[in-house]
Parts: structure tokens; C-alpha cells; sequence
């Protein structure tokens, strides 16, 4: 019965899993006979006490060897090391256990040495969170297969803050999170259950992340309250055994209510903050500083009071020093209210004139933390400028996590190559080697501090981001954050293994899709550095270009019917281009050095602008990349299904609702930006492709029972600018035709919108044979920012695939309207095989 017991969850296990909430760790057994099954019997974790990191870390051991070798592993606290133990300890342990231990001379605070012998393995931390890191190397290795015996090294991390920044919000909301609400809050308080929190901290540990800023940067004050207070020192307990330390973000103006001033100088706000630092720290005693957005997006913050970003930073580094706390300080500080008729104005120069004459203001445990790009996370942005500029303050770099502005884990967007691409610039700083990654790191500058926040947007569904494909995401954050001289394909092989397994058409089919997908996002969105072209205004999902140009937000294309880009040089423009260092400078000025991919992020040209590397104009590279672009998400889904089989059910379901998703919205990405730029150039398409659709029948020019035509605002996202929807919002309405096609076997694809609020039902009939029935509830599966519109957002393709279908055919599709949703159609498609339209 105890052999039962304790083998049941393991079997378990398998098969519970599969829903994701393991993520990477899962532990998936082992095939039989593999080199790893020669792992020690023992287990000596050197703390009893229970909540240490390094008992933890004998616990993790312990439960990863079960379920991987399905090998019951004895786990004690001390006592003689075993000939055959896995010995995990700090340093001091081991020595005080056992006497003293030879080349740990090099291992500095939360690095791990790790070393294997005879059938022995040791794993010491300077620290104990260092020891637990260790353990987690060792189960990756020993789940991916790949112990190699006889060896000794060590690993230290490059930066000491490596944190993630979750934007929950106390109401239970995450904002930009796509998959679910909030593990740490619900209805204006710390949640009361923290098993969610700790099964966080446990994934985020096993990267090596060792912070996180638990609520949104847009903070509440009520944060602060007694009962929230006593809800962090939950929390913080909770995370402590991963160690994890809990951090929070600040309202800057929290004092005011009870103060009515939140003027940084005022020695009674001082004293304000100083007090409730200390009550947090009663509760959270380790707790690991304060993140702070001022004024920033309507904030507040001390430029209320003519006060400098360094004098409100400088408030909070004085209330956490005495704890040993640091203050993060977002340098994502800009007015949106910009004037656009002014051709030099730029948001992208706000970061460096707010901060860079503060270089040297700020108290040693500030760190000002940037934002990779200088606008907000667009698909692709150079390196921002002010990493280089401050040389007498440490800095983080800010990297998302969740892709607001690249497919809300809707779309799958691997970002690592992207993050690889910013951290791995030279920005030529006083013309020596200034890589963004040895500039936060502090080695560049000789900074004391340094580090890494991402905002992964992690939320209650059991993927945690929504999707799992998603979650390589978050393990090559937290690889990174750790070491970035990795490589994205190996960080992404690592998590493949352990997350689907070592099956190589798996390996490879993963990685090809993974490799491909920054590439086909940022052909499908936007081109060249013009940023996303998503609706900057509303969702941050579909397309809407024009919602960039003419308002006082700054993320300007300039996209008139004859030109397009910013000047941001420095004799014709907004001069960001000399916000560079001189060698970098020199090239961004330069319309001929500046690279393709950045072409119209630093220039204002013709739409007949000839580029660099491949002769192509702007305008014909716009409509080529973004026909190549959904071209090769189509592709995505193919090599999604060739995994039936080689990984579970579950997750190959979930992950193929998603790529076909993808691919559907691909083409309205596709459509959408190269009809606005063709209407506003109106330069043809040399390949005739764009507004001429063939294969198409459009909905309105259907014989209409019970719906109308409807002018989809913006145009752009209805094929024709026109829809139909019910004419009224209880009754059905069908559209009939008969196919104009040769008979043939086609894929069929509908194009409807699917709104938020509203669960319409559909039926398309051919030759009287029900072909399909769906219904528009993708707003409950998907997890993206919601539309109540017929727009860019709600546009939806769905395809039957391998229809028989004869000429003549009476084609009829029904839909039923539901809430606000009045059954939208656009339009319908006859693919015959290997056509996309
Ligand atoms: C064991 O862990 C506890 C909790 O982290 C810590 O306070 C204590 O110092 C540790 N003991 C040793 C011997 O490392
Ligand atoms: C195994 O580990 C070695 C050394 O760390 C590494 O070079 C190799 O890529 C790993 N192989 C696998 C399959 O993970
Ligand atoms: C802060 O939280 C309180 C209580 O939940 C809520 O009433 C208030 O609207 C929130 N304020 C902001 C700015 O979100
Ligand atoms: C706490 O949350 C976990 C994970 O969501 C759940 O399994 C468990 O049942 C909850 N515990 C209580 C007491 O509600
Ligand atoms: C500060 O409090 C005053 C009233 O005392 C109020 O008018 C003001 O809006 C508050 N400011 C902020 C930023 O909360
Ligand atoms: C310090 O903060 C606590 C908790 O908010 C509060 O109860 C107390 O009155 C404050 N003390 C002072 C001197 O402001
Ligand atoms: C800040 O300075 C401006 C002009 O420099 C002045 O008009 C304003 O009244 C000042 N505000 C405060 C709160 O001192
Ligand atoms: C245009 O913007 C620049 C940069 O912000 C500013 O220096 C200049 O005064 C503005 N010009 C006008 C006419 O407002
Ligand atoms: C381009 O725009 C300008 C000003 O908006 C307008 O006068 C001109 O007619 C447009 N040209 C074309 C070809 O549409
Ligand atoms: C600025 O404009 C002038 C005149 O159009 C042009 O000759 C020059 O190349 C431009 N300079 C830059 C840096 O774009
Ligand atoms: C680029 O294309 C244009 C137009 O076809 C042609 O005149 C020109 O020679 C080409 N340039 C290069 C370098 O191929
Ligand atoms: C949450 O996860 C479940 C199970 O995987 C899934 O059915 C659901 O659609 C997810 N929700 C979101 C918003 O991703």
C-alpha cells in the first residue's frame, strides 16, 4: 500500500501535467536505461530547517528524481556525506559537515558549483538561493539526459538583480496579461490562498530569477493599507523557500491622502515613507526594494512639485537603504502630449533629456531601469540611447515578457533573438566596446548594481502566459537575465527537452517555428522600423496604422501619401539620432549606413525609396514582406501538426488552436497594412496581389436575408471595406450564392469578426451538405485586449479543410447574432491546394 501511494502521483503526475502548470519543470520519466538512471541513492540537503532554499532545494531533488527515474531517493539533512549522495549545501555548511572544500574561490553570491564524481554529487551556493539554483542545473540535466560524470564547474550569474515586474492589478486584473487573472490579488486585497505564488516563485527559481515586483507599475495606494501589508508578509513567505524576494511598486503620490503633499522634500513625506518602509519591512523583512513609475502616463511624481526624477528616487533609496533595499526607477518618463504638427518634436528623445543631467544625482541603490527600445516594446526598435548615456548610475534593462505589441501570446513570437539582438549591441560609448549587455551588467560603467526586469504577464490559467509555446519566453528571460552570451537556439533546444521532450523531429520542428516567428511577425506588422502598426489607442493587438499619426502620443509613422518615416537625424529632423554615441550617431544619421531594418525609424522617405539590401522599393517591400510574412505563419501550422503524436494530447490541441489562430490573422494583418498603404500611396503592387483576392466571394455581394452591409471602420480591416451584419440582434440572417468555381476539392475559409460580449452562432452550408458550424466565442478562449468593433481586432478566419464542392453549388451561410456580436461575415474563400488568400 505505501509502494502504491507513493507511485501513484508519479503516474499521476504524467497525465495531470499536461495542462501546463508545471511548465518546464514537469519532470517527464525517463526512457528506460538511459545514462541518467546512475544518480546517487542518497540525498543530503545541509539546512532542516524547511522553508530554507537549500531543504527546498533537497525537497526538489528529491521529487524531480521520482518522477523522472521513478527512483525513491532518501532525503536527510545531514550526517556523513554518503560515498553515493547528492550533497546540497552552502559553502559554510559543507565545511562545518565536513571540513573544508576546495574551488569554491570563485563563486560569488547566488552562483552554484556543481560537480559530479564517482557516483557522488555536490552542489554548494556561496549563498543558500545559489545551492538551490545548482539543484535545479542538475535536474535540467538529469531530465534532459545529459549528466556528464566527472566533471566540476561553477556558474555565476552577471547581474545581481535579475526580477520580474507583474502588472497586477489589486482588483485582479493583469494588465497586457493574457492568460488569466491575478495570482496575488483579488477585489483590493493579497489574495488569502499563496499556493499559486510559490508554485511561481518554484519556475521563476529554477531560471535563476530571484525578484518580483508583485503589482503594476501603475500602482494603487491602497497597496499600503494594513491588511495589504500583512498580505505581502504572506506572500513574501510563500516565495521565500524559491528564494524569491518580494518587491512592490509604489503610487508616488500614496502619502497624499493622509498628508495632503507628496513633495519629495517635504520633510514630512520623508518621514511619511520612512515609517511605512519600516512597517512593510517588519512583515517582508528581506524584502527586495521598491519599483517606481513617476511621472509617466498621468503618474504622479515629483515634477508635480518642480522637483527633479532624482529627488523623488533618491526619497525611497533613503527609506529601503537601512534594509538593505534597492529602488528601480523607470526612465519610461515622456509627455503624451506632444505636438505632431512640429517636425522636430520626438518622444524618443524624452528618456535622455529627462535623465541624462541627472547622471550622478541618483543614491547608490537606485537603478534607473530602461525600456530596451526608446519608444514601448515594438517589434523592432534600436537599442535606447540612454543605456549609453548614463555613466555614473546603474542600470537595468526592461524586456516584455507578454507581447503587447507583438500577438498577445495570441500570436507566437520567440524573443530571445529580439532581446539578443538589443543586448548584444555595441553602442560605442567614448568609441570603446559598449554592449548593452556588459552596460547592464554595470561592468561597462564600474557600476556597483545592474540588472534585469522582465514582465511576463503571468497569470491564473494553468499555461501561466495562456499559451505554452509562450512559456520558452519566460525560461529564456529569466537564462538570459542569468547569462547572456547564451545563444537563443540553445536556451530554446534546453526548453524544448524539457517541456515536450527529446523526440528530434520535436527539437527541430520547434525550433525551425520558434526561429521563424519574430521574422514572420515583424513581415506581417510592421516593416523596416516603422514599429507595430497595431491600434495604439485601443487594444494594442490588431492592425490600425492610422491610429499612430496626428495625436500627441509620439509613436509616429508619418505616413503621408507620398512619404513615410521619422527624421530623426540631426540637421533635418528631431536630432534622436545624435543621441548616440558619435560612432553610432554617425551611421543613424546616415541614411545610407543605417540599416534596412531601421530604415524608417531614423528617416522620412519616398514610398519609392530604394533599400540597401535588396533593391526593393519601400512600398513593394511593405506588400512582399507581408505576404511572405503570413505565407510563413500558414507554414506554422503544418509543422504544428506533424507533432500529433510525438506530444500530448492536451497541449498539442491547445497549441494548434492557437497557430491556426495565427495563421488566420496573419492574412488579416496582411490584408489590412498593405490596403492602407496602397490607398495612401496608391503605387500597385508589382505582383498584383494586394486588393485583388480571386478565390474570394464577399459577403455583401451575397443575396442577403436577414443582414445588411456594414462600412468596417477602420476600412482597411474588411476585404472591400465592407462587412454584413444581422439586421437585427435576435433573428438569424443567411447569405446565399452558388460557387462561381471549377468543381474541385477546396479549403474553405470564412472570415467573420468575433466581439466581445456576443457569442454568435454559424452554420455554412454547400449543396445542402453542412459543411461546418462554429460560433464567435474566441473571446473566452483567446486571452487578447477584447474589441466591442468590427475591426483588425475582432477579425477572425476560420477553415474547412478538403471540401468537395461542385460548380453551381448553393452556398449559404447562417448566423445567429448573440449580445452585441450581430454575426459579422466578411467574406468567404475557395483555396484550392497550395493557394493562401
Ligand atoms: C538554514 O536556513 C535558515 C532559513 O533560511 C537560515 O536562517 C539558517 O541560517 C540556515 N542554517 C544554516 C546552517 O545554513
Ligand atoms: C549536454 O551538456 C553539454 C555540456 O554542458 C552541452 O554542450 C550539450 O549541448 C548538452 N546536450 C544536450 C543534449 O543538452
Ligand atoms: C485603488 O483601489 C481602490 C480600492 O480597490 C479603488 O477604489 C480605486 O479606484 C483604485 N485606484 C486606482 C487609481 O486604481
Ligand atoms: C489554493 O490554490 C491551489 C492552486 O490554485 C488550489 O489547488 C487549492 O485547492 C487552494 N486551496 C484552498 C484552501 O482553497
Ligand atoms: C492630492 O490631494 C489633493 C487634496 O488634498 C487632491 O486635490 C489631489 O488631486 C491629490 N493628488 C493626487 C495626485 O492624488
Ligand atoms: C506608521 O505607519 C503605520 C502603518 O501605516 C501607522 O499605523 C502609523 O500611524 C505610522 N506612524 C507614523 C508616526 O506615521
Ligand atoms: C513650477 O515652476 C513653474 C515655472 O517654472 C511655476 O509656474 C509653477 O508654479 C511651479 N510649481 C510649483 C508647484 O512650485
Ligand atoms: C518643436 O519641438 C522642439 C523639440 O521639442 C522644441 O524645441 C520647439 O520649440 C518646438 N517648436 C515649436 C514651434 O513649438
Ligand atoms: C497627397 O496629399 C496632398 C495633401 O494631403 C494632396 O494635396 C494630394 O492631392 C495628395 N496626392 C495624391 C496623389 O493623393
Ligand atoms: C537634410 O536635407 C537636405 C536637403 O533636403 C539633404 O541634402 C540632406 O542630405 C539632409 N540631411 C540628412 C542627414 O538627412
Ligand atoms: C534597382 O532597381 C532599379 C529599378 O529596377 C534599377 O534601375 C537599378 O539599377 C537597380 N539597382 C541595383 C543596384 O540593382
Ligand atoms: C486557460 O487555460 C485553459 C486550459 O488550458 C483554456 O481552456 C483557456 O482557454 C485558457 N484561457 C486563456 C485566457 O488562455
Amino acid at each position: 500500500m505505501q509502494l502504491l501511494v507513493a507511485i501513484l502521483p508519479v503516474l499521476l503526475g504524467i497525465v495531470l501535467g499536461e495542462d501546463g502548470s508545471q511548465g518546464w519543470l514537469r519532470y517527464a520519466p525517463a526512457a528506460k536505461g538511459c545514462k541518467s538512471q546512475q544518480v546517487p541513492s542518497a540525498i543530503v540537503a545541509l539546512n532542516s530547517t524547511k522553508i530554507s532554499p537549500v531543504y527546498t532545494a533537497g525537497k526538489e531533488l528529491q521529487r524531480g528524481l521520482r518522477s523522472i527515474l521513478g527512483k525513491a531517493v532518501d532525503l536527510t539533512t545531514g550526517g556523513r556525506s554518503n560515498s553515493s549522495a547528492i550533497v546540497v549545501g552552502t559553502v559554510d555548511a559543507y565545511n562545518t559537515a565536513y571540513g573544508s572544500v576546495s574551488g569554491v574561490e570563485d563563486l560569488e553570491d547566488d552562483g552554484y558549483l556543481l560537480s559530479t564524481h564517482d557516483g557522488s554529487v555536490v552542489i554548494l551556493g556561496r549563498n543558500q538561493r545559489g545551492a538551490l539554483y545548482g539543484a535545479f542545473e542538475y535536474l535540467s540535466q538529469v531530465a534532459r539526459n545529459n549528466v556528464t560524470s566527472g566533471s566540476s564547474y561553477i556558474s555565476n550569474p552577471q547581474v545581481p538583480i535579475r526580477w520580474t515586474n507583474e502588472w497586477d492589478n489589486m482588483d485582479g486584473s493583469v494588465e497586457r496579461g493574457y492568460g488569466g487573472a491575478s495570482n496575488f490579488f483579488r477585489g483590493g486585497y493579497v489574495v488569502d490562498n499563496t499556493t499559486r505564488a510559490a508554485e511561481y516563485a518554484r519556475l521563476l527559481a529554477s531560471v535563476g530569477i530571484n525578484g518580483v515586483i508583485i503589482n503594476n507599475v501603475n500602482a494603487n495606494a491602497t497597496l499600503l493599507s494594513d491588511r495589504n501589508v500583512e498580505g505581502l508578509g504572506r506572500l513574501a513567505d510563500a516565495m521565500r523557500p524559491y528564494g524569491v524576494q518580494l518587491g512592490i511598486s509604489l503610487n508616488f503620490a500614496s502619502p497624499n491622502a493622509t498628508l495632503g503633499t507628496f513633495d519629495p522634500l517635504d520633510p514630512k513625506v520623508d518621514a511619511w515613507w520612512a515609517n511605512i518602509t519600516n512597517q512593510i519591512y517588519k512583515k517582508v523583512p528581506d524584502m527586495a526594494g521598491y519599483l517606481v513609475k513617476a511621472n509617466s502616463e498621468g503618474q504622479p511624481g515629483p515634477l508635480t512639485y518642480n522637483r527633479t526624477l532624482a529627488d523623488g528616487a533618491n526619497m525611497f533609496a533613503r527609506a529601503v537603504e537601512p534594509h538593505g533595499g534597492v529602488v528601480m526607477f523607470r526612465a519610461f518618463v515622456y509627455d503624451n502630449h506632444i505636438s505632431y504638427a512640429n517636425w522636430t518634436s520626438d518622444r524618443a528623445n524624452a528618456q535622455l533629456e529627462f535623465f541624462q543631467p541627472l547622471d550622478g544625482k541618483f543614491d547608490e541603490n537606485v537603478i534607473v531601469q530602461i525600456k530596451y527600445g526608446p519608444i514601448d516594446f515594438q517589434v523592432r526598435e534600436p537599442a535606447s540611447p540612454l543605456f549609453a548615456a548614463l555613466h555614473n548610475t546603474s542600470t537595468a534593462i526592461e524586456l516584455q515578457v507578454t507581447p503587447e505589441y507583438l500577438g498577445q501570446n495570441c500570436h507566437f513570437v520567440y524573443l530571445a533573438p529580439l532581446w539578443k539582438e538589443i543586448l548584444d549591441f555595441d553602442l560605442r560609448a567614448d568609441n570603446k566596446s559598449s554592449m548593452v549587455k556588459d552596460i547592464v551588467s554595470g561592468q561597462r560603467f564600474k557600476r556597483p548594481l545592474g540588472g534585469y526586469a522582465g514582465v511576463p504577464g503571468a497569470g491564473t490559467n494553468t499555461t501561466w502566459l495562456g499559451s505554452h509555446m509562450a512559456m520558452s519566453n519566460l525560461y529564456a528571460y529569466g537564462r538570459l537575465a542569468w547569462d547572456a552570451s547564451l545563444g537563443s537556439e540553445d536556451i530554446l533546444e534546453d526548453w524544448t527537452r524539457l517541456t515536450f521532450g527529446s523526440d528530434q523531429i520535436v527539437l527541430d520542428t520547434i525550433n525551425d517555428i520558434s526561429m521563424k516567428s519574430w521574422p514572420a511577425y515583424e513581415n506581417y506588422s510592421g516593416n523596416l522600423g516603422v514599429q507595430t502598426l497595431t491600434d495604439i489607442l485601443y487594444t494594442h493587438f490588431g492592425p490600425n496604422p492610422a491610429s499612430q499619426d496626428n495625436n500627441g502620443w509620439g509613436q509616429w509613422l508619418r505616413a503621408g501619401n507620398v512619404t513615410i518615416g521619422m527624421d530623426r537625424t540631426i540637421e533635418n529632423g528631431t536630432g534622436n539620432a545624435g543621441n548616440y554615441p558619435p560612432e553610432i550617431a554617425e551611421m543613424y544619421n546616415d541614411i545610407d549606413k543605417t540599416p534596412d531594418n531601421l530604415l524608417l525609424w531614423f528617416h522620412h522617405v519616398p514610398y519609392t525609396q530604394r533599400l540597401k539590401s535588396s533593391n526593393e522599393t519601400v512600398i513593394q517591400h511593405f506588400y512582399n514582406a507581408h505576404y511572405a510574412g503570413a505565407a510563413s505563419a500558414q507554414t506554422f501550422v503544418q509543422q504544428w501538426e506533424s507533432l500529433k503524436g510525438k506530444i500530448d494530447h492536451e497541449r498539442f490541441e491547445h497549441q494548434l488552436f492557437r497557430q491556426t489562430y495565427q495563421a488566420g490573422h496573419s492574412l488579416v494583418w496582411r490584408d489590412s497594412i498593405t490596403q492602407y498603404f496602397y490607398n495612401l500611396s496608391m503605387i500597385d503592387d508589382e505582383s498584383d496581389r494586394v486588393g485583388n483576392h480571386p478565390y474570394r466571394i464577399e459577403a455583401e455581394s451575397m443575396k442577403l436575408d436577414g443582414y445588411k452591409s456594414y462600412l468596417v471602420n477602420p476600412f482597411h480591416a474588411a476585404s472591400g471595406f465592407t462587412a454584413i451584419v444581422t439586421t437585427s440582434n435576435t433573428t438569424a440572417g443567411t447569405a446565399t450564392t452558388e460557387v462561381p468555381f471549377d468543381s474541385g476539392m477546396y479549403d474553405v475559409a470564412v472570415n467573420y469578426y468575433d466581439l466581445f460580449n456576443g457569442t454568435s452562432s454559424y452554420k455554412l452550408e454547400i449543396g445542402n451538405r453542412t459543411v461546418g458550424v462554429w460560433k464567435g466565442d474566441n473571446e473566452k478562449k483567446l486571452g487578447h485586449e477584447p474589441s466591442r468593433y468590427l475591426d483588425g481586432h475582432t477579425a477572425t478566419r476560420i477553415t474547412f479543410r478538403g471540401i468537395a464542392v461542385q460548380k453551381g453549388d448553393t452556398v449559404r451561410i447562417t448566423g445567429q447574432p448573440d449580445g452585441i456580436e450581430p454575426a459579422p461575415l466578411d467574406y468567404i474563400s475557395f483555396l484550392p491546394p497550395g493557394i493562401v488568400d
